[in-house]
């Protein structure tokens, strides 16, 4: 909506609103805005409890991976309570639930030629701790942050296993999950340009 036609509308409900109350009719007024608080308590320092709850990032290196571990058999449990009836039963995606299962193309890395190749965990991710990263953070969608890091280990484990990434009975946990390179991993550059400033 342009700024006129805003302006012009809110003169015409303005007007309404006189005429309704002019003609004894039930008064109209608008509901007043919410108050502000007096204070906005900025600059208080947060506790460390409230800190921790949020402070869950697990960076490309995996330092601040929890404790735990889970395996790719563990996970197919993991996966069918929590994930099959969005991502299906073997991570093919039940549109628009993504496809996370899939390593085509094998070769080269032509996803900026063609927009149509579905990028996956398997052909598109470059770092596998994102993978832990993100599932716990935010799956499964409608209660993110549910699932206990042995649970994330395993449905991790279970991903990379059947994207042929690690063998099925390999082990996840703090140690071996940053150690496992991904197919894309080296397909991605920093961006560090600075640009310039103009003035
Ligand atoms: C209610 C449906 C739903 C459930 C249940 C669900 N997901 Fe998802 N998932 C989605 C949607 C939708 C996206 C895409 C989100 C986006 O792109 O912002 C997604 C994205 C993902 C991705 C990223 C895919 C990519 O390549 O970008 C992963 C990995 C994933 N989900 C894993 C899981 C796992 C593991 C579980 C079970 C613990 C799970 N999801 C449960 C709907 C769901």
């Amino acid at each position: 909506m342009s700024r006129a036609s805003i302006v012009v509308s809110s003169l015409v409900l303005s007007i309404a609103i006189a005429c309704r109350t002019r003609d004894g009719d039930v008064e109209v007024r608008a509901a007043a805005p919410p108050k502000a608080p007096a204070q906005y308590d900025l600059g208080t320092p947060v506790d460390s409890a409230r800190l921790k709850l949020i402070d869950i990032d697990v960076d490309p290196t995996g330092t601040t991976l929890p404790a735990g571990s889970g395996t790719a058999a563990k996970g197919l449990v993991v996966f069918a309570q929590n994930c099959a009836k969005c991502h299906g039963a073997k991570g093919e995606g039940i549109p628009p639930n993504p496809q996370l299962i899939g390593r085509d193309p094998r070769e080269g890395f032509p996803f900026g030629r063609d927009a149509k190749l579905v990028r996956t965990v398997g052909n598109y991710w470059p770092y596998s701790t994102t993978l832990y990263d993100y599932v716990h953070r935010a799956m499964p969608l409608s209660v993110p942050g549910s699932l206990k890091p042995d649970d994330v280990y395993s449905v991790v484990a279970w991903i990379l296993a059947e994207n042929e990434i690690i063998p099925r009975d390999a082990v996840m946990d703090a140690k071996t999950l940053p150690a496992v390179k991904m197919p894309a991993a080296g397909r991605f550059v920093v961006d560090d340009r600075k640009g310039k400033v103009v003035r």
